[in-house]
């Protein structure tokens, strides 16, 4: 165990990207774990666009990060140290432990993975909170029936890709909307959707009417804004729009809310938002059935590392420019 721990903390609160001076970089040594306690050292920092909102001081589904905290983050890691029975050294853990490079926690807030399954990182991605967010929110609230048309924005990313995958996997059309040329052809060729639209490069509206001829009766948004709109616009009767995130908007200080919400009233629909951490009793289901479709060769989990814990700043930003293509993490160790 090397005798330091370096760590980022929130200093400040971001006005639009963040930026390096937003975080202090400080260094302090390795904890040592109380009775029952684990220490667990960090291989993998998980990015995630909801961390963008945690920092702003606003009433959400969990508090802000408080300045001067360690930033909250999803972790992939090993086991170093163990005061518990329940985690032995050696095992590979996922939890919420923050952007650093050691921590202590009760093993009840990790949660055992295997990496001779798939990739440790996987479970960072399509195996961990990702997929159970594209596993509630696509079968839960969704609920695709054989046959018709599942839309996904954010369709190369980690919530959207599996979104895509389980939707074929339940005999549904899957139409995803991705940025560029590189990631539509990524969600065909290699994550079986039916049809994907490039809305930085094609008129989505149109291409809507074009791939939806019937509506949409699932729309899974991962982004707000005009996407939103458009995908408002194409509702089938009875459409669920599922709003698991607004990514286009987390970086401005003027939210956009939808401005065809008519459509809702017009096509008897429903629009529901959800937050993942809200089916915690029933995470075991969820990682069940996906881990099961990965082993079988159904479910493709895609991660896209980053390297160099310095370089959490820079990272994090790769998210709101598109820069990843599947889960993005940044390898620490
Ligand atoms: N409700 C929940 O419990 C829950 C849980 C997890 C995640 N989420 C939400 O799910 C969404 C996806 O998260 P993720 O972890 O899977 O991230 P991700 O999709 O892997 O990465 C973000 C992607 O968003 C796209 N994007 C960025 N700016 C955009 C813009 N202005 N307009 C359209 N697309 C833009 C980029 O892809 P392009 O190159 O295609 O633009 C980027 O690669 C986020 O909104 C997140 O907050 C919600």
């Amino acid at each position: 165990v090397s005798a330091q721990n370096r760590q980022f903390r929130l200093g400040a609160r971001p006005d639009g990207p963040v930026k390096h001076s937003d975080f202090e970089l400080t260094t302090e040594p390795v904890p040592e774990p109380g009775e029952g306690e684990v220490l667990v050292r960090s291989e993998y920092i998980s990015l995630d666009p909801a961390m963008r909102g945690w920092m702003n001081d606003a009433r959400s589904y969990v508090p802000p990060v408080g300045l001067g905290e360690v930033m909250r983050a999803g972790v992939a890691g090993t086991v170093v140290a163990s005061n518990s029975d329940a985690l032995n050294a050696g095992d590979a853990v996922t939890g919420m432990l923050g952007v650093q490079e050691y921590a202590v926690a009760k093993p009840q807030a990790l949660i055992k993975v295997d990496p001779s399954l798939a990739p440790l990182p996987a479970y960072l991605g399509a195996l961990g909170m990702p997929g159970w967010t594209a596993y509630f929110g696509l079968l839960d609230i969704g609920k695709p029936q054989p046959g018709q048309t599942v839309l996904v924005s954010g369709a190369a990313g980690a919530v959207g890709g599996v979104v895509g995958q389980l939707a074929k996997l339940h005999d549904a059309r899957a139409v995803g909307i991705a940025g560029g040329p590189a990631k539509c052809e990524y969600i065909v060729q290699e994550l079986g959707f039916d049809v994907a639209i490039d809305y930085k490069h094609e008129d989505v509206p149109r291409k809507l009417r074009e791939h939806c001829p019937d509506g949409v009766d699932v729309y899974f948004d991962n982004v707000g804004g005009d996407i939103l709109d458009a995908a408002l616009a194409r509702l089938a009767r009875k459409a669920r729009v599922v709003i698991c995130g607004a990514i286009s908007q987390y970086n401005s200080a003027e939210f956009q809310g939808p401005k065809n919400y008519m459509s809702l009233l017009i096509n008897n629909a429903s629009m529901t938002g959800f937050v993942v951490f809200n089916y915690f009793s029933r995470y075991p289901e969820a990682i069940a059935a996906l881990t099961g479709w990965h082993a079988e060769g159904k479910l493709t989990a895609r991660v896209d590392v980053a390297e160099g814990f310095e370089n959490f700043v820079e990272t994090l930003n790769r998210l709101f420019k598109g820069e990843n293509t599947g889960k993005l993490v940044l390898k620490i160790a």
